[in-house]
């Protein structure tokens, strides 16, 4: 994918403030500080267009990113930082999971979770959730740079096995640090979008 324009397009805290022109959309879900924001410049080639913490719970919004007047990335709230309050996080989840049901544009989910670990008890509600309502999906497997070569089909192997991914739900290695995975996610979103 060739880009050549991405521009970040508004914070949402509801529906009613997302884009109205109903461009192919994909959304991006983790728990925090897995590394969405960093995905998305990387696919991107921006250094900080979604900005990215070293502190997790940063993104509390919907924030659209428009690429190629063509497509828009959703980054979502990252779920699981334990700092945030109870009743923050259901009206978070409350906001994703309505997102999720009615957002005719949507095209494709990714679910981001960390190579190095297994899937925490929320990857896998999460995962199930998505599957169960049968959105498009595809897993990323993010900080892969952080761990040898020789671990990532062990490591792959526990997050297929922990999701319970059947075969043909995609999962993609990937780091935001050497670009590896960017070329095959590209295709999977264009072709998501029928690029
Ligand atoms: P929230 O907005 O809090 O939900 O977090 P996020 O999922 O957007 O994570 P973010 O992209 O801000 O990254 C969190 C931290 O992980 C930052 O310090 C990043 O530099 C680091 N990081 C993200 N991706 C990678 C990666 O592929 N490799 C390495 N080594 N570090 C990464
Ligand atoms: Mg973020």
């Amino acid at each position: 994918m060739k880009i050549k324009t991405s521009e970040f397009v508004i914070s949402a805290v509801g529906e009613d403030q997302c884009p109205v022109d109903g461009l192919p959309e994909i959304c991006l879900a983790g728990r925090s500080n897995v590394g969405k924001s960093s995905l998305i410049n990387k696919l991107l080639l921006r250094r900080n267009l979604a900005r990215t913490s070293a502190q997790p719970g940063k993104t509390q919004t919907l924030n659209y990113y428009r690429i190629n007047g063509e497509m828009y990335f959703v980054d979502f709230p990252g779920y699981g930082y334990a700092k945030v309050s109870k009743s923050q996080r259901q009206s978070w989840g409350k906001m994703v999971e309505r997102f999720l049901r009615e957002r005719k544009p949507l095209r494709l989910v990714l679910q981001l979770v960390d190579l190095r670990h297994p899937p925490s008890a929320e990857d896998c509600a999460m995962y199930e959730w998505l599957a169960h309502y049968g959105f498009p999906m595809c897993v990323v497997a993010t900080k892969a740079d952080k761990i040898s070569k020789s671990q990532w089909p062990k490591h792959a192997k526990i997050i297929r096995t922990g999701l319970r991914m059947p075969g043909h739900v995609p999962l993609v290695l990937f780091s935001s640090e050497t670009g590896m995975g960017r070329d095959e996610l590209w295709s999977i979103i264009a072709q998501a979008c029928g690029i």
